[in-house]
This record gives structure tokens, sequence and C-alpha cells, in this order.
């Protein structure tokens, strides 16, 4: 286990496309040391969740979990899941009735600064576990949003370029004049 150092916006490997795991490599010792390095380095972190990416490793390998996080209080608890290869997909009905979320997103790439991001509030998820045992399911609410965040880190993608820019505010000013209920909130 290792607490890996986590890699900053203008780091290149976090605009770098994540490359997909082999076949082979599931189940295998090296791919289990990549997924315990993300989860210790999320919890040392404070994180909701880790990408690889994020400790400088190009695979598709992402882990959430919240747990009374005092980075996020307003979200709800979220067992520890472990995504390899995921691939989210918007339900398409929920997004023709316009059913979204808007969550004050932060991220341990960036650090200090939150933003508001609209996302769809459901998705479909498929990915492998670590072992290679396929997880589909349905996915809503703060878990779909955050499910999309990490997604997102393995597209190259980070909350800056989806966050509404006149919500951009640092920490303390987030804690001073992001209401509670403005920082969650379901919308449609
Ligand atoms: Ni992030």
């Amino acid at each position: 286990m290792a607490v890996r150092p986590i890699a900053k916006l203008g780091e290149p490997v976090l605009r770098q496309v994540a490359a997909k795991v082999e076949e082979r490599s599931f189940g295998s010792g090296e791919l289990g040391s990549l997924v315990t390095d993300l989860i210790d380095t999320m919890r040392a972190a404070t994180g909701a969740g880790l990408a690889a990416p994020q400790i400088g490793v190009p695979l598709a390998v992402c882990v959430m979990e919240v747990k009374a996080n005092s980075r996020y209080p307003s979200f709800p608890e979220l067992p520890l899941t472990v995504l390899v290869n995921p691939v989210v997909t918007a339900l398409s009905s929920d997004a023709l009735q316009g059913s979204r979320i808007a969550i004050y997103e932060g991220c341990l790439s960036v650090p200090g600064l939150r933003g508001r991001v609209i996302r769809p509030a459901r998705v479909q998820l498929s990915a492998r576990s670590p072992e290679g045992e396929p997880i589909e399911r349905t996915v809503e609410g703060v878990e779909a949003a955050i499910l999309q965040h990490e997604v997102d880190h393995l597209f190259a993608t980070v909350f800056v370029d989806r966050a509404e820019p006149k919500t951009l505010t640092f920490m303390d000013e987030y804690a001073r004049y992001v209401p509670e209920r403005e920082r969650v909130v379901w919308l449609d």
C-alpha cells in the first residue's frame, strides 16, 4: 500500500485519455497494487473519488467512497466502489425530461476550487471489477455525479471544463457564500 502524490491541473497526464485495462491484466498483482494505491491516496486526501491518471497512471481505473466526508459534508455515504474500464451512459428518457443534478464539485487535482457542474442525475454504468467481473447498474443522484466526475478524468476531462465559469469559487468563499441548500440541487 502507498499514498501517492496527486497530479495537479497542468500535469499532462490529466489531459491524456486513459488506456483500457487489457484482458490479461484482470486479477493481476499489478492491477491490485494500483487499486490499493488509489484507495489509500483517496482516503489520505479525503477525496470522494480518485482516478488513476490523478496518481500518474494513464489507465481506466477509478475508485469512489464517501464516509462522513469533511470535504463534502452534504454528500450521502457511498460504499467503496472500484471500477475498471467504466463506461457511463446518460439514461435517455431522463435526458429528454431534463432530470439533472447540480453540484458544487471540487477535485484533488484542482485544490481549493469549487464550481457548479450540472450533470444527468441518472446514468447506466458498465464496468469490470479488478478481477474482471462485469458490473452493470443504474446509478443516481450524488453518486451519479461523482461517477461521472471520475469517468471524465479517464477521458482527459476535469470538472473546471464543465463548471459554469461564473460559479467558480475558492473554498473559503464557498463556505461563506454558497448556502447549504445550493450545494447539491436536483433540477427539473
Ligand atoms: Ni477529480
